[in-house]
């Protein structure tokens, strides 16, 4: 294992790591840090499809509109080094941030469109504009030398994942994005750097989430009609959750479906997205329907 805290280190680490291989094949894996199984099952899907896997440890702030936020932020770099290297990662690049805005923050950055504006964006306006940004400088850093090249994302955030796809075709960006599956805990919860804050109620009262989308992906799996009204009640039923938004969209665009779609039916393809409010934290997670 490698660690590197240039984009320089980064190229030239990552073209010795590949030369010389037959069919050589780069998967870069972004990442904040503090990481869990979630993000190791990114790595491990990397390693499954590349020769050369590089993860980066990047805390963006760029991304972050409360800057308590982003100093509360979790750190454990060693810690998420020793994951990636036995997830199959040969490769860290974890650069401070001057690195990535030597110039302070960039004068030219990317726009997510409408499509940031929605539910996330909703309530973290310029976040998507942020984590585009730097997802794009990060592509760019990590471009191999030669061979094919892939990126991973997770499909817990789905919003973040539908925005990556959209700007490499939208800007011709030459790498192929994976999404991942959602890692959850047994008890269904969605794996993510935010449950640590939860209390032991607030934790039990999370579970409501995954058990509202469940709901629902029961019905589209008997192509019953979604009925997403009762599993709105589902979930404001639970004293300690304050529900956000709870739509069934297309999977790409986000559009919510039609509201016939909901009566009728189910018969297709879409997401159902839930954000929550549990106690101070605020919980995300989706399930493909049908
Ligand atoms: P971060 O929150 O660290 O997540 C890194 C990657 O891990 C993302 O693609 C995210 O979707 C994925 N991930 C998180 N929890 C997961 C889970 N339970 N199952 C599967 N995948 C999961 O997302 C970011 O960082 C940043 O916005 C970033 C893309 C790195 C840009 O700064």
């Amino acid at each position: 294992m490698k660690v590197v805290s240039t984009i320089a280190g980064l190229r030239e680490a990552s073209a010795a790591l590949l030369s010389g291989q037959r069919e050589p094949s780069f998967g870069l894996v972004p990442t904040m840090g503090a990481l869990h199984s979630g993000h190791a099952e990114l790595a491990r899907a990397a390693a499954r499809e590349n020769t050369v896997v590089a993860a980066s440890i990047f805390v963006n702030p760029l991304q972050f509109g409360d800057p308590s936020d982003l100093e509360r932020y979790p750190r454990s770099l060693e810690a998420d080094v020793e994951l990636l290297a036995e997830a199959g990662v040969k490769l860290v690049f974890a650069p401070e941030v001057t690195e990535m805005y030597p110039a302070g923050e960039p004068m030219v950055r990317l726009s997510s469109g409408v499509l940031g504006t929605v539910f996330e964006g909703a309530s973290r306006p310029g976040h998507f504009d942020g984590a585009l940004t730097v997802v794009a400088k990060l592509l760019h850093a990590g471009t191999p030398a030669l061979g094919s090249y892939r990126a991973y994302f997770g499909q817990k955030d789905a919003q973040q994942l539908a925005l990556v796809r959209r700007m490499v075709a939208d800007l011709n960006f030459p790498v192929q994005i994976v999404g991942v599956p959602t890692v959850r805990a047994e008890d269904g919860l969605a794996l993510s750097s935010r449950n640590r804050f939860l209390s032991a109620s607030e934790r039990q009262a999370a579970l409501v989430l995954s058990r509202a989308l469940r709901l629902l992906v029961g019905r589209a799996e008997r192509r019953e009609p979604l009925d997403l009204d009762s599993a709105v009640a589902l979930v404001r039923s639970e004293p300690l959750v304050e529900l956000d938004y709870f739509e069934v969209v297309n999977p790409a665009t986000l559009a919510p479906l039609a509201e016939n779609c909901r009566e009728t039916p189910f018969n297709g393809q879409a997401l159902a997205l839930i954000a929550a409010k549990v106690g101070s934290v605020r919980l995300i997670d989706n399930m493909p329907l049908g």
